[in-house]
This record gives structure tokens, C-alpha cells and sequence, in this order.
């Protein structure tokens, strides 16, 4: 199972040499899955990555590549759609842009109001039988949203993209405050992280450093966490986003950590968390440093 994705929502406006020196540092440290979305930089990021492909035509072999469709940035009206004809236009689309023959897995980036999963297995057939797209997964759903999609497919949902981080961890709090009638008892995960491990769909933590608006790392906002992950990282002689990577990975479900960084440097400061087995108080007080306290 992946430890880590490079995440390429920011990429768009970087020089190719840079995103050449992001893919290096995750290819180096054995990360090899590349996420990105039709919608990132209207995109544009799928374009520049393609671009940085099309350099070295021995990268593509090893590369893993993600993408998601689903989401209509439609300046008129904001809205998802999962239909058949809607995903195949696409599915098309990201090819071209990506400079690609194939997608190795293609996500629905959000649970459309109006999708009917027939229509979702009706594209997935053809995607797969056309030799377009190997693997699927679904992002932003919930248990039962994953479990009704599922029926109507043959192709097995492999993964769920969800935003979770020390900061943002509805799933991990409700677990933990079941039955109780405080802000940690509302039931936002409605039972997803138990659901994705009982039958084998990864999380995908999106935004792992990600805080109000900008990253909590270094924020001020977060005085205490922080405190608390240069502690950490010191004990552990890494950087306090390791630190945060290796509270992601500690979780029994085997998450995987979406970084989205746009600085190679950083790639490998974060990595080092792979080695790094936080013990159970330090993970309990990176959860309750926030300001969250248990039953
Ligand atoms: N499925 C969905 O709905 C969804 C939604 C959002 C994102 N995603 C995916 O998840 C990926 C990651 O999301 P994200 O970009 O919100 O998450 P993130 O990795 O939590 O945030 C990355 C941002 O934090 C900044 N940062 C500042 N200090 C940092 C430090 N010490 N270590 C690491 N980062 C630091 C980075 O800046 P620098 O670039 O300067 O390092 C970058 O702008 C995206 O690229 C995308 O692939 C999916």
C-alpha cells in the first residue's frame, strides 16, 4: 500500500525544471503516484506535467497517474456531474493534456447529487475496455455513497480521497466520541474510515498540513501544535511536517499522505516520517493539542 502520493494541485505555475525535481525526489524515495485533477489550474497542471513526461520519455514506465473528474468549474454554475458522457469527455480531455495513452486510476472527485452509479459503471467499462483508464476510486464520499456505487460496478473502488490531518480528522474524532453529545459525537465520517478498512479501500488524506488557509505548519494560529511537532521533530531529528506525516501514518487503516508541496526539498524532509513510530502518547497529545479532549 502507498505511503505517500505527490499531490500536482499547485504545480501550474512552476518552471518544468522544478516539477522535474519534484518527481525525482519522490521517485527517488520509492514514491511513485502522481494525483491530479481535471480542474487543478483549470488544467493547466495536468498540461505542465505532461510537459515534463514528454522530456524524458523513459519517466512515464515510472510513474503512477492519478486523476479525478467530477467537479464543473463552471463559471455560470458551480456544480458535479458523474455522468457517463460527462466523465468520458474527461477522460479524453486529462490524455490529451497529460500527453498520455493511458490514466492508471481515475477518481470521482466529489459524489454528484444526481448520479446515477449505472451511468458511472457505463464509463467505467468503456474507459477500462478502450484501455484508457486501469483502476478506479472516488473521492469527498461517504460509506453508503461508496457501497451504492460499488454495486453497480465491476471494477473495484480502490481508494477514497478525504481531507485528514492532526488538525481536520472528523473521522477519527467521531470513533472516539461515539454516543456523546459534544462537538467530537457529531457524526460527519457516518462510519467511512471502518468502512474503507473492512473492505480494503485506502484513505487518501488530502491537505495533510493544510490549517485555516494556509498551511499550520510554522502558523502562528497553531502555537501549541507547533510547539508540539518541534518537540517531536526534534526527538526525532526530523522537520515538524514529518512529524505530521508520521501522525497520518501511525493510523491502523494505512492511510496514504498527499503531499502537496511544490518544493522538491521538502519531499524529502517529509518522507523521513516513514521511519518514524510515533508512540501512542505522542500521537494522543498531537490529537489533543488542538484543543479537542477525550471522553
Ligand atoms: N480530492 C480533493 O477534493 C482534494 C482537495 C484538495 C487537495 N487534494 C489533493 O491533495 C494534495 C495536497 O493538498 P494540499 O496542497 O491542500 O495539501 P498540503 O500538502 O497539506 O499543503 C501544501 C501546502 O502547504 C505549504 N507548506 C508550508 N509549509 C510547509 C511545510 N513545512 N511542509 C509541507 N508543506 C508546507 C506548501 O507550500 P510549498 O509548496 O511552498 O511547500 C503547500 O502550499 C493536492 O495537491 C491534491 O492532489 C485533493
Amino acid at each position: 500500500m502507498d505511503k505517500f502520493i505527490q499531490g500536482c494541485m499547485k504545480i501550474k505555475d512552476l518552471p518544468i525544471k522544478d516539477i522535474r525535481a519534484i518527481i525525482d525526489a519522490n521517485l527517488e524515495n520509492g514514491i511513485n503516484v502522481f494525483d491530479h485533477a481535471d480542474i487543478y489550474g483549470a488544467g493547466e497542471c495536468e498540461t505542465v506535467f505532461g510537459k515534463a513526461l514528454k522530456e524524458d520519455s523513459s519517466l512515464r514506465d515510472k510513474i503512477f497517474l492519478q486523476t479525478k473528474c467530477g467537479i464543473v468549474k463552471d463559471l455560470s454554475c458551480h456544480r458535479y456531474d458523474n455522468s457517463t458522457n460527462y466523465i468520458l469527455d474527461c477522460v479524453h480531455k486529462s490524455l490529451k493534456r497529460l500527453g498520455v495513452e493511458k490514466i492508471d486510476r481515475l477518481l470521482i472527485h466529489r459524489p454528484d447529487a444526481l448520479m446515477n452509479p449505472e451511468e458511472v459503471a457505463k464509463a467505467f467499462d468503456r474507459l477500462q475496455g478502450e484501455g484508457l483508464v486501469d483502476r478506479f476510486g472516488v473521492s469527498n464520499f461517504s460509506s453508503s455513497q461508496i457501497s451504492l456505487l460499488q454495486s453497480a460496478l465491476r471494477q473495484k473502488i480502490e481508494c477514497n480521497q478525504v481531507r485528514v490531518s492532526i488538525v481536520h480528522c472528523p473521522m477519527i474524532e467521531n470513533g472516539i466520541n461515539y454516543n456523546r453529545y459534544n462537538e467530537g459525537g457529531v457524526n460527519r465520517d457516518m462510519g467511512t474510515l471502518d468502512y474503507c478498512r473492512q473492505n480494503g479501500i485506502q484513505i487518501q488524506c488530502y491537505s495533510p498540513y493544510k490549517g485555516t488557509n494556509k498551511s499550520f505548519i510554522g502558523d502562528f494560529k497553531f502555537r501549541k501544535l507547533n510547539k508540539l511537532l518541534k518537540e517531536y521533530a526534534f526527538k526525532y531529528n526530523v522537520e515538524p511536517n514529518a512529524i505530521a506525516a508520521a501522525w497520518l501514518l501511525k493510523h491502523p487503516a494505512n492511510f496514504a499522505v498527499i503531499n502537496g508541496t511544490t518544493k522538491a526539498e521538502r519531499v524529502r524532509q517529509i518522507v523521513k516520517a516513514k521511519d518514524i513510530n510515533l508512540t501512542r502518547s505522542e500521537w494522543y497529545e498531537l490529537y489533543k493539542v488542538v484543543g479537542r479532549r477525550l471522553p
